[in-house]
């Protein structure tokens, strides 16, 4: 029996979490789904981002879809980004973004690799103060424990991808001590394991460019939370854009998908949204959390046979509908 936490969330995330819950619904016929709450408006009606029972839903289901929650940018008291609380509570400490080329969407055959971002420390972890009315500090934390289980996930995805080549992407000549931990750590355990094939690196500004520059060149690109955050929105505009980005948040037994992007409120209730990275991450849910890589290349084919036949047109206000059934019926 296989459980999914549903937590659509804000803006987007509701119009395209239903489609890709109906095509896990086709490919795992015994599927049962738990509706779970997340986010600004949940905060708004509750005042609480992320109620007990969505954190208890996921404990006790181990897996889940989340769409996407709107945030402010400005300070709200007692509010702390849904996803971020997620993240950190449940020990998701990985989160897996794969970025590829698809057909007639993407500006650029060839392009092959997954970013994998430390999930749950860095400059993430939620600790900000004033030092005085006029200096604001950030305390970016990096441990061991946290890069170790990284690059033990970097293994396990480079072995299961048959990866040629390992990066690790850092800012170790400005932040000897935080990055020199990350990087030294990551090192450690890859070579211990008997990592073979290439292991390199990058300081993050470069892999930047030669993201930009030679996206084809990269395969497994292992680094820290805000650099993969930033790298991952940049590399996915060879997949064709935010529409077409998922992920996978990951660990401690938990996996919840979640598509890249936001709650998008300027598109939001326009039928505009693109459904493919939420369709997209249910794929990486049957990869690597429930091990049916045969189901997750399935759904994977389905979007491919969608975008080769359909993959040029602009369906405008219907997008949402007509995309997510046009995989639905290619499945
Ligand atoms: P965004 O990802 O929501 O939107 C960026 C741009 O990409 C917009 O022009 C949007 O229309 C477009 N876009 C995004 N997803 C699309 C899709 N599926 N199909 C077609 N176009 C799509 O990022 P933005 O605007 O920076 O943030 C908006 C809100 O989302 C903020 O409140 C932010 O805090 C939140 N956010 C939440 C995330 C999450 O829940 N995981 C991640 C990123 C942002
Ligand atoms: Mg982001």
């Amino acid at each position: 029996m296989h459980k999914l936490v549903v937590i659509p969330g804000d803006g987007i995330g509701r119009e395209v979490v239903p489609l890709a819950v109906e095509a896990l619904e086709k490919l795992l016929p015994d599927l049962q789904t738990v509706e779970a709450q997340a986010g600004w408006e949940t905060f708004q009606r509750s005042g609480c981002a992320v109620p007990e029972a969505t954190f208890q839903a996921l404990r006790d289901c181990g897996a889940g879809i989340f769409g996407a929650v709107s945030s402010p940018s400005q300070r709200v008291p007692g509010y702390r980004s849904a996803i971020l609380q997620l993240r950190q509570t449940l020990k998701l400490n990985t989160n897996l973004r794969p970025v590829r080329s698809w057909p007639c969407v993407s500006s650029r055959p060839g392009v092959d690799l997954i970013i994998l971002r430390e999930n749950s420390e860095g400059l993430y972890s939620g600790r900000e103060h004033w030092e005085t009315e006029d200096v604001a500090i950030a305390e970016r934390v990096i441990s061991r424990g946290a890069s170790e289980a990284l690059a033990r996930r970097a293994l396990e995805v480079a072995k299961a991808r048959k990866a040629r080549r390992i990066t690790l992407v850092h800012k170790a000549n400005v932040l000897p001590i935080t990055c020199g931990l990350f990087r030294d750590t990551c090192r450690e355990v890859l070579e211990g394991e008997g990592w073979a094939a290439e292991l390199d690196e990058r300081l993050v500004d470069l892999m930047a460019l030669q993201l930009v520059e030679q996206p084809e060149a990269f395969d497994l690109i292992v680094t820290t939370n805000l650099f993969g955050d930033i790298l991952s929105d940049l590399a996915c505009h060879w997949s064709g854009g935010l529409g077409l980005a998922p992920s996978l948040n990951w660990g401690n037994g938990i996996a919840l998908a979640e598509p890249v992007h936001g709650s998008a409120p300027d598109i939001a209730g326009s039928g505009r949204a693109n459904p493919i990275a939420a369709i997209l991450s249910i794929a990486l849910l049957l990869r690597y959390h429930w091990q049916k890589p045969a189901l997750a290349k399935r759904l994977e084919k389905a979007v491919e046979n969608f975008l080769l036949d359909e993959g040029k047109a602009d369906f405008g206000f219907d997008t949402t509908r007509i995309v997510g059934q046009g995989i639905l019926a290619a499945l």
